[in-house]
C-alpha cells in the first residue's frame, strides 16, 4: 500500500448529516470514528488481509479526514461492495426471518459454544445455499483473533441477496473495533496484556482462540498470517495512519497497536 495521503474531503458541507456517523455518497461507504481510532483499525487491518491470501474478499478501506457539519474528523471509507441490485442480509435479519424472533433461545438451549458454531454455520448455509459458510465463519473468527476484534455480533455477520433470489458470500467488513481501538473503554493507561485478557470474541462470548479452533477444526485453516508483513505494516504503514490522530495519542497507538499484533500473531504457529 502507498503510504495515505492525508487530505480533507469536504463531505458535509452542504447537507447536513446530522448525528448520522455513517453513510454512502457517491459509491463509498464513510465512517466516522466514535470511541477511539475505528477508522485506523479497519485500514491497518484490511491492508494486513490485502497482503494474504484468503479465500472470501475483505472490504477495502481508507483513511479520510472529513469536514463534516463544520467540523473535522476523522473517519474512513470503503467502496460500496454491492452490485447489480444485490443487498445485505445480516446473520440476525436470516436467524429472524427462518427460525424466529426467538433464534437467540435457540442458541442458547444449546449443550456447547461447539454446537452453536456448528449450528450457525449449518443453519446459514442450509437458508443461503452457501456450501463453503462455514469456511466463512471460520476465517471471519481466525481475524477476528488475529486483530483482537470483539464486535462480531450477528449484524457483522452477513450475506448478499442476489436480484435473482439466491445469495452470495459478503465481502468481509467492519473491524473498527479491532486493535483495543476504543479508548474510552481500553484507556492507555491499562496495560494491552490485561485489555486483551479481558476481551471475549463475539457472536458466542468465548474465549478466541477456543472459538477458532473449534471453528478451523470441524472447517480447516483458511488464514495464514505473515509476521513480516506485520513488522513491514508497522514500520511504514502505522506511522502514516497515526498522523490522522492528535500528536499527543500518535506513540499511545503506536505502541498499543504493535501489542496487540505481538500478542495475536503468536497464536497462529
Ligand atoms: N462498503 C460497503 N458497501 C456496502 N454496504 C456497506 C459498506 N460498508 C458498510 N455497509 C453497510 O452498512 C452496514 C454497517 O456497516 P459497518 O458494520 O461497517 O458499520 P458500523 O457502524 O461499524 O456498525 P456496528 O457498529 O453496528 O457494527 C453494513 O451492514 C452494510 O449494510
Ligand atoms: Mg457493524
Amino acid at each position: 500500500m502507498s503510504a495515505p495521503k492525508k487530505e480533507v474531503r469536504q463531505i458535509a458541507l452542504t447537507s447536513s448529516k446530522g448525528n448520522q456517523e455513517k453513510w454512502c455518497e457517491d459509491g463509498r461507504w464513510y465512517k466516522l470514528d466514535l470511541f477511539g481510532y475505528e477508522a485506523l483499525a479497519e485500514v491497518l487491518c484490511s491492508h494486513l488481509l490485502s497482503k494474504w491470501e484468503i479465500p472470501f474478499r475483505a472490504v477495502p478501506y481508507h483513511m479520510e479526514m472529513l469536514t463534516v457539519d463544520g467540523k473535522l474528523r476523522t473517519g474512513c471509507s470503503s467502496p460500496d461492495f454491492l452490485m447489480n441490485g444485490q443487498s445485505v442480509v445480516t446473520a440476525a435479519q436470516l436467524l429472524r426471518r427462518y427460525i424466529g424472533s426467538d433464534y437467540r433461545a435457540v442458541m442458547a438451549g444449546l449443550p456447547s459454544d461447539k454446537q452453536r458454531i456448528l449450528w450457525l454455520a449449518d443453519t446459514i448455509r442450509q437458508m443461503t445455499g452457501l456450501d463453503d459458510f462455514g469456511a466463512y465463519l471460520t476465517l471471519l473468527f481466525e481475524i477476528d483473533t488475529l486483530f483482537a476484534n470483539d464486535d462480531r455480533h450477528l449484524n457483522n455477520i452477513a450475506v448478499l441477496r442476489t436480484v435473482d433470489g439466491g445469495f452470495d458470500y459478503c465481502p468481509i467488513f467492519d473491524l473498527g473495533a479491532a486493535l483495543l481501538s476504543n479508548t474510552q473503554v481500553c484507556r492507555y493507561d491499562i496495560a494491552p496484556q490485561a485489555l486483551l485478557s479481558s476481551l471475549r470474541a463475539a457472536p458466542f462470548s468465548m474465549n478466541f482462540s477456543r472459538m477458532m479452533h473449534t471453528a478451523q477444526a470441524q472447517f480447516g485453516v483458511h488464514l495464514h498470517p505473515d509476521r513480516s508483513d506485520i513488522e513491514d505494516a508497522i514500520g511504514a504503514v502505522l506511522p502514516c495512519l497515526t498522523e490522522y490522530y492528535p500528536a499527543r495519542d500518535r506513540a499511545d497507538i503506536t505502541d498499543r497497536v504493535k501489542a496487540v499484533l505481538k500478542a495475536r500473531i503468536v497464536l497462529f504457529r
